[in-house]
């Protein structure tokens, strides 16, 4: 049933036409949309219409009028004052995903401009605003006024979503992340564009994960995902690029809060561990696509050289410190170490002798959210210092008693449930892993289109 352009609408018909397999018109969408972001559809009801789109799936013409209503839910930034081209980047959410705290200042020393709007853990996944906040003053909640002025001053700021930017989808998503309703390409594709949209940009460099910490961890449902994003942004006028990458495992060697941008500033500082290779190597493919599509470099190879340099002279790590001081982040705790300071510590050895031959990166990512880096509930503050260490990556040779991960909480009882994870979750064998590529696809807007026309997607 399609509603006629008078008709009054009612929640309820439209939860009950989802579930029945039904498609909802722009119409509908925006009733829907402007309902959750001005609080006035009970969220039992936006809950039970989110699980029977994760059920039945979002056509593409519903994706779309989904985005689009999500971006115009609120205010929208205006990037034109900054004088300079505006570029940002968002990942589909992985675990150690913490690529944003080092390309956003990489690419704003090399001279675009980075607006971020990000959001909170989801899921297994954790969130970049969530770990911005370990560092004591850190605001995300800026007015525009003030996220502009510190653009103007960094070159990059980093934000959250509010009851006037995206309103709709702070609602949703908080709801998704308890609902069991995150891992559907449509409401991904309209949470992450509603909010990369709602910036202004001039560009928009998405990071696709595929793998076993990924939300579609089949590389042909993640391929979709990306081409339909892709699609989507670039229709509604942004060039848009999707870089297909491996969650695999853990990206770096932290996930949790604080530790994992101690590692960003480890990196900003130009010291890299071997742990932390393949994050340093995919955060400068990314800002090199960044600084391209911004226009300071003729392709991405060359905008990845002028990212490495910008690493290598220290202008990305005093990009990132006056952004944090800027949004009100005390800088003196990166020379404090003291400051990491969980209540509760458990080193997890090798319980057996072999390679590391795989890991279920979504339960590492569950493990990561119950020692209390994540939320069970909506509200609930994180633990700041909570989290997991990996000492050794897929491939890596242990011998039986050597150190593979270090668990944080606050107490010894918060650690029991993740190291039973843990132990479930990463398997030895006596032969190594294939490697996996770490960038494996790049979908612009020509294969993206071709994409969406084959024949297994119309
Ligand atoms: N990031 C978002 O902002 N939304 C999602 O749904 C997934 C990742």
């Amino acid at each position: 049933m399609s509603s006629s352009a008078s008709a009054p609408l009612h929640m309820i018909d439209l939860i009950r036409k989802k579930r029945d397999g039904g498609s909802l018109d722009a119409r509908e969408i925006g009733f829907l949309v402007t309902g959750a972001a001005n609080e006035s559809i009970p969220r039992d009801q936006l809950a039970a219409w989110l699980m029977a789109a994760w059920l039945r799936g979002l056509s593409l013409d519903e994706a779309r009028a989904l985005t689009l209503a999500m971006r115009d839910s609120g205010e929208k930034f205006s990037p034109a004052r900054l004088g300079k081209s505006a570029v940002d980047k968002h990942s589909t959410g992985g675990v150690g995903d913490k690529t944003s705290f080092l390309v956003a200042p990489i690419v704003a020393a090399c001279g675009v401009a980075v607006p971020m709007i990000s959001g909170r853990a989801l899921g297994h996944t954790g969130g970049t605003l969530d770990k911005l906040e370990s560092i004591p003053g850190f605001r995300t909640a800026l007015p525009l006024q003030k996220f502009e002025a510190v653009l103007m001053k960094c070159g990059a700021s980093i934000i959250g979503q509010t009851k006037s930017l995206v309103p709709a989808d702070r609602v949703l998503y908080a709801l998704r992340d308890r609902t069991g309703t995150v891992e559907s390409p449509g409401l991904i594709c309209a949470s992450i564009l509603s909010k990369k949209l709602a910036a202004g940009l001039d560009a928009l460099v998405l990071d696709v994960k595929t793998g076993s910490g990924a939300f579609l961890r089949k590389p042909e449902d993640s391929a979709y995902l990306a081409a339909l994003m892709v699609a989507t942004a670039e229709a509604a006028g942004t060039r848009t690029v999707a870089l297909l990458t491996d969650m695999g495992q853990p990206l770096g060697h932290s996930a949790g809060n604080w530790i994992e941008v101690a590692e960003s500033v480890e990196l900003l500082r130009g010291q890299c561990p071997a742990q932390s290779e393949d994050l340093r190597e995919l955060s400068l493919i990314l800002a090199g696509w960044m600084i391209h599509l911004g226009g300071q470099a003729a392709t991405p190879e060359l905008g990845y050289s002028r990212a490495e340099k910008a690493l290598a002279d220290g202008s990305a790590l005093r990009a990132f410190f006056a952004m944090v001081e800027a949004q009100g982040g005390d800088v003196s705790v990166f020379d404090n170490p003291g400051f990491h300071s969980p209540g509760a510590t458990r080193l997890v050895s090798a319980w057996e002798s072999g390679f590391i031959s795989a890991m279920d990166t979504t339960a590492l990512g569950w493990a990561v959210q119950r020692t209390g880096a994540g939320r069970e509930k909506a509200g609930e503050p994180v633990d700041p210092h909570a989290g997991i260490d990996f000492h050794a990556r897929l491939g890596a040779h242990l011998e039986k008693g050597q150190p593979l991960a270090t668990l944080y909480a606050t107490s010894p009882a918060l650690l029991a449930e993740p190291e039973a994870i843990l132990r479930q979750a990463i398997h030895f064998s006596s032969t190594p892993p294939q490697k996996a590529p770490l960038v494996s696809r790049i979908f612009t807007r020509e294969s993206a289109e071709a994409l969406l026309r084959a024949p297994s997607n119309s």
